[in-house]
């Protein structure tokens, strides 16, 4: 069995509680034990295996993550080794001269700037000391849907994507599913995370976009009329369709397809996140009670919000 280790992640201000809840959220995928936080804080703190080092790579919100480590581990961590630090919080001087400096008396290790081995993470307020973890840096602006072979104005930002699939607590290989795909732009990011997707829609132009732009599996059908609604997915992600520029189905209330998706009347799967509008949200107060929502505003006139239930 691996031995159980300390983790922790460092989240902004901007989109607070989001952050949080993709945090956690992905801890939890990972079978983290004994996660910490509390609301004010910057800082979740967690325990498990060195699977939760994949959290490093799969946050979008989280600004860094590492690998806890205690002070009588300071001399087997850093034996000679070079390191540059990374300072959080208004206590940087303390940092400086009383954790930096044990880390280098007592692990013989050297400060550098240039490639060092390590990048120690210190948050002296939280006396935390960590080695950060995660060597991908996303380039987003690579990602920018109108870039991909297949655009429609409806595409989702990627980030905003790969929140969501994060907050459905999926494991590479688990299976979701997008019953109004679009272009893809959810399922896209899952298949960046190792994580095998299908999607559906109703309008020939978009399956076929969503398979151009590199969708693994795409069925043209009506959702909302399919006979299976058990389904194998281990999660559905979605954005259901609202706005002047996106098709939806004749008689077909925003809002009722939201309580209809959330309350499981469509499909009965155990994890779903949802991508809807804050007016649909308003309309649907009984059906949204137990599920988590966060709302931010895209633009003046649209308020979007991802329900997690
Ligand atoms: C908001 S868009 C999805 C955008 C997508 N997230 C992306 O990044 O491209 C909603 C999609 O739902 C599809 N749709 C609407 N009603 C449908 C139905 N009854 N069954 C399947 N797809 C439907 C629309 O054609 C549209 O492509």
């Amino acid at each position: 069995m691996s031995s159980s280790r300390k983790y922790f992640g460092i989240i902004g201000k901007k989109l607070h509680s989001l952050a949080k809840a993709e945090l956690v959220s992905l801890f939890k995928t990972y079978q983290a034990r004994s996660i910490q936080y509390d609301h004010l804080s910057s800082v979740v703190r967690a325990e498990g295996s060195a699977e939760l080092e994949r959290v490093a790579n799969r946050a979008v919100l989280t600004k860094y993550f590492a690998e806890q480590i205690e002070e009588d581990e300071y001399e087997k961590r850093f034996h000679g080794k070079t390191f540059s630090c990374i300072l959080f919080g208004t206590d940087k001087k303390i940092a400086l001269e009383v954790l930096v400096k044990k880390i280098k008396e007592r692990a013989s290790a050297k400060v550098c700037l240039n490639n060092p081995d390590f990048h120690v993470i210190i948050h002296p307020k939280e006396n935390l000391v960590g080695i950060k973890k995660g060597s991908q840096r996303i380039n987003w602006l690579l990602r920018r849907p109108n870039l991909r072979n297949f655009f429609h104005p409806s595409a989702l930002d990627p980030r905003l994507c790969r929140i969501m699939v994060n907050l459905a607590r999926i494991r590479e290989n688990d299976l979701i599913l997008d019953p109004f795909c679009g272009t893809g732009g959810i399922l896209l990011e899952a298949q960046r995370m190792g994580i095998r997707t299908i999607g559906l829609d109703v309008v020939k132009k978009m399956c076929g976009g969503a398979k151009q732009n590199g969708v693994e599996e795409v069925v043209r059908c009506d959702s909302l009329k399919i006979p299976i609604k058990k389904s194998s997915a281990h999660a559905i992600v979605t954005d259901i369709p609202y706005g002047f520029s996106t098709y939806i189905s004749p008689n077909t209330l925003s809002h009722k397809l939201v309580s209809d998706l959330i309350s499981r009347k469509i499909y009965a799967v155990k994890r779903m996140v949802v991508m809807c509008k804050d007016s649909d949200l308003e309309k649907i107060s009984d059906a949204k009670v137990g599920c988590e929502t966060y709302c931010y505003r895209q633009h003046k006139s649209l308020t979007r919000c991802i329900v997690v239930t």
